[in-house]
Order: C-alpha cells, then structure tokens, then sequence
C-alpha cells in the first residue's frame, strides 16, 4: 500500500461521503489529516481515525476567510506544511436549463469552481516555495460528457479539467503535480437524492452494471497523489460510464 507516513494531506469537504472515504484512505496509509468542512466536523467523524486530524471550518466560497484559514495553519508552532491538497468539497443544484434560475447556476459555479481556486492559491503559493506537493481535484464525468439538468454542475466540473493542465503546468518546474478524479455515480449523500427511475436509467449506461464506491474515488486520488510522473490528467473512475 502506498506509505504517506510523515505526510499532511488536506481534503476539503471532508466531513462525508467522498472526501471522507478519501481522508480514511490516507489515514490508513499513515497520513496527519486536515479534514475540512463548512459545517462542524462531528466528533464521532474524528473518532474513526487511527490519527486524530485537525479540522477546518470555513465557506470555500469566501476567497479572504479561506486565505485567513491556511495562514493561521501554516503560523502553528511545528506546522511544516500541506504535501497533498485535495479539493473535493462541492454541491449540486440540478435543474433544466430552461429553468435554472441565474442564481443556481452561479452559486454552483461559485463553490465548485472558484471555492477550488480560492483555497488552492494560498497553498499553491506555500508549495512553490517548499518545492514538492500534489493537488487532486475532483472533477466529474459530467464536465466531460454533459448531463441533462446540470449545466452548472457540467460547466464548473469541466472547468475543473482546465484548472487543473493549466496549474500543473504552472507548478511542473518548482515540484507540484496537479491531476484531477472524474468520478462517474457513486454511492453519497448527492446521488441519493436523485429518483429511483433516475437512478436505474443511468445504471444501464455503466458497463460495469453498478455505482461506484466512495473507496474506489480515494484509491484513485491515493494513486495521483504519490505518482512522480504523472501530471494535468484526468483520470475517470466511473465503471466504463464515459466509454
Ligand atoms: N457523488 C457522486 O456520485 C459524485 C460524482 C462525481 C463527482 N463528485 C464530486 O465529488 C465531490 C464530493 O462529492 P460527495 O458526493 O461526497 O458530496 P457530499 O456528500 O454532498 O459532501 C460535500 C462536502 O463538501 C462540503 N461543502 C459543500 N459546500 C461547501 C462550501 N461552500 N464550503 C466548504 N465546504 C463545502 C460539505 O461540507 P458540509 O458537510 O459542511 O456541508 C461536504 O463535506 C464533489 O466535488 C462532487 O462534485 C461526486
């Protein structure tokens, strides 16, 4: 398995389903977590670590309070800064486009997309500076396929592909790997919501006839994460959905 010991691995929206999974995936792999979340992280959450993690409270949305955030971190005494960021907290809001109100659509793009940027610059800054780190972006299947009644979510997702070539390009020469996970349906919070006959329509579109797990999505993120080579890929975890 691959070793993080000694390493600082930051996962935003960390407090449940994906970002969870994928915050226990380091923490079994000897990782010091930093989990994240705008709301409070339940006491029985931090429970379930081998290492107990600091935690982070802040809307991502807020580009200052997330600057204030990591500075106050990188100021503690010993702090000797983050190896992997993974951005992975973000929200959908489904509607037609026929419908979707201007404020849908922004508030969408504004958590996904800009709240990626807002927390990732002043920890991309950092890492120029200690010349090593990876960031994992979690992207979509549906930045790169589309979806009916996710025009936000399809436009932020897909503008988290872009993001990412772009800041790996940018962080190549000083150590920085920047990949991205486009995850296809996985069991959460966010696809139990959709309807049944929502559910089994899309099942039949995925080769491998089921949803994926949220442990699935953190291997993946685990694999970018310790990789040397690999740099500005997206690499879709979706049981064969984008075939
Ligand atoms: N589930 C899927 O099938 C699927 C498929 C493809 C991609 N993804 C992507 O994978 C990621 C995780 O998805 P999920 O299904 O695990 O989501 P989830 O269960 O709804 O959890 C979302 C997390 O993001 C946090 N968050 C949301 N808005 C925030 C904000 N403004 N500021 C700070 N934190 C915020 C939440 O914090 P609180 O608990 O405080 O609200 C929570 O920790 C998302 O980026 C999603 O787009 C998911």
């Amino acid at each position: 398995m691959t070793d993080f010991t000694n390493k600082t691995v930051l996962v935003t929206g960390s407090s449940r389903g994906i970002g969870l999974a994928i915050a226990k995936a380091f923490d079994a792999a000897g990782a010091n977590l930093i989990l994240h979340a705008r709301s409070e992280i339940k006491p029985e959450v931090l429970a379930e670590f081998q290492q107990t993690p600091q935690t982070l409270q802040f809307d991502i949305t807020d580009a200052d309070v997330a600057e204030e955030n990591i500075k106050a971190l990188y100021k503690q005494e010993g702090f000797t800064g983050i190896d992997v960021l993974v951005n992975n907290a973000g929200i959908t809001k489904d509607q037609l486009a026929m419908a979707m109100s201007p404020a849908d659509f922004a508030s969408v793009v504004n958590v996904n997309l800009n709240g990626t940027f807002n927390v990732t610059q002043p920890i991309f800054k950092k890492m120029i500076r200690q010349k090593h780190g990876a960031i994992v972006n979690l992207s979509s299947v549906v930045g790169l396929m589309g979806n009916m009644g996710q025009v936000n979510y399809a436009a932020s997702k897909a503008g988290i592909i872009g993001f990412t070539k772009s800041l790996a390009k940018e962080g190549a020469r000083r150590g920085i790997r920047v990949n991205a996970i486009a995850p296809g349906m996985i069991v959460s919070d966010m696809t139990a919501v959709l309807p049944e006959a929502t559910q089994a329509d899309i099942l039949k579109n995925i080769p491998l006839s089921r949803f994926g797990e949220a442990s699935e999505v953190a291997e993946a993120v685990l694999f970018l994460a310790d990789s040397a080579y690999i740099t500005g890929q997206t690499l879709t975890v979706d049981g064969g959905l984008y075939i």
